[in-house]
């Protein structure tokens, strides 16, 4: 049997609201657009919704006809949404993956790395002379006993470099310690704890209680040198500190040794050194300390002076940093100024 069509009253307006419901999902641009369309013209509220609600007011044998006029437009409507939000949805993945997009081969953008501090590069230098010819490092603390640090190295009790005008004590007093004086102690401590013969260096960091000034520190760093094996002699001392200050300041550099004391060689030196490239012209300038190891220190640390003899020296890293470079004032090394820092380049 036909069904009766609805009434014409009814299409026209299901018609009307589904063309303003179109030209509004047309019009969206975004997805929260079309989200705000679909709830205007076809959510609660709306025209469409008013329509369907009043289906229970109209006549039993309209309702049916007029039911399927209102389903086929809220259906058109619906897949006029759907359609519009997979294109929206497609646009905006699209915009974000452009915004998103990496270039895999741009440049990295140059970021000032920072950079070892020439000292510590220096230092490693150093080193490296002496791993290069078979010595090993070794290493002490910086907050020392005072016996490793004066009594092993025979520095009597009542030695000027104990006093307090050169020397940080640490509290409490009856503990004995002090903030190392040199990396001397270092050889103490390796003579006590290692298999003879001895070939080590000991780079690090020193206090005393010097005032600062363009060649003077309170804190600074010294490079230890100690070699006890048989046989050894003053001639093996000078031929190693000569090879160091060759490979330090170039191959017309010299060394001279003055004599000198220190309480744990004899005999006992200072070492000079002299190269053309010396600030001022070339001249002879303090290095470091060294002599034969004193067979009082070897006996105090178990080492037969009768089979064994040795040789050691310290150095300052500040000032081979301050005569190679012609350095004016050792205080620059310090200061943690960059533009300092960067002519040594910036090698990380
Ligand atoms: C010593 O410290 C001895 N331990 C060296 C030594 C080692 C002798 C092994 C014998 C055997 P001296 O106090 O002279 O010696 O210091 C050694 C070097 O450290 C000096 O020549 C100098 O290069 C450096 N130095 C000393 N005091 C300072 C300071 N305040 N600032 C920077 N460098 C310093
Ligand atoms: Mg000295």
């Amino acid at each position: 049997m036909p069904q009766p069509d609805a009434s014409p009253e009814l299409s026209a307006r299901v018609d009307a609201a589904v063309e303003a419901a179109l030209a509004a999902i047309d019009a969206a641009s975004t997805t929260a657009e079309l989200q705000a369309a679909k709830s205007a013209h076809n959510g609660q509220g709306s025209e469409l919704a008013g329509l369907n609600a009043s289906l229970r007011d109209i006549a039993p044998e309209e309702r049916k006809a007029a039911g399927q006029t209102i389903g086929a437009g809220r259906a058109r409507v619906a897949e006029a949404i759907a359609a519009r939000q997979g294109e929206l949805a497609a646009a905006e993945e699209a915009a974000q993956l452009e915004a998103e997009r990496v270039d895999v081969t741009a440049l990295p953008r140059l970021r000032a790395p920072g950079g070892r501090h020439p000292l510590s590069m220096l230092a490693d230098e150093m080193t490296d002379v002496f791993v290069g010819m078979g010595w090993e490092v070794a290493e002490g603390p910086e907050l020392e006993h005072e016996w490793y640090n004066f009594d092993a190295l025979n520095v009597d009790p009542d030695h000027p470099a104990r006093s307090e005008s050169d020397t940080f004590y640490v509290a409490p007093a009856e503990r004995h310690l002090v903030l190392r004086t040199q990396t001397s102690p270092v050889q103490a401590r390796s003579m006590l704890t290692r298999e003879l013969p001895i070939y080590i260096v000991a780079p690090g960091r020193v206090y005393r209680t010097d005032d600062i000034d363009a060649t003077h520190l309170p804190v600074f760093t010294q490079m230890e040198g100690l070699a006890i094996d048989k046989g050894l002699t003053m001639a093996h001392l000078r031929g190693t500190l000569e090879h160091l200050a060759r490979i330090m300041f170039g191959e017309e550099a010299k060394i001279r040794l003055r004599p000198n004391y220190f309480p744990f060689t004899e005999p006992s030196a200072e070492m000079d050194v002299w190269h053309p490239g010396m600030r001022g012209g070339p001249r002879w300038v303090e290095w470091g300390g060294c002599g034969m190891v004193n067979p009082n220190v070897l006996r105090a640390t178990g080492v037969d002076p009768e089979v064994y003899s040795g040789f050691a020296f310290g150095m300052g890293v500040e000032r081979t940093l301050q005569f190679r470079y012609q350095l004016d004032d050792m205080r620059d090394m310090i200061e943690g100024d960059v533009r300092f820092t960067e002519q040594f380049g910036m090698v990380i």
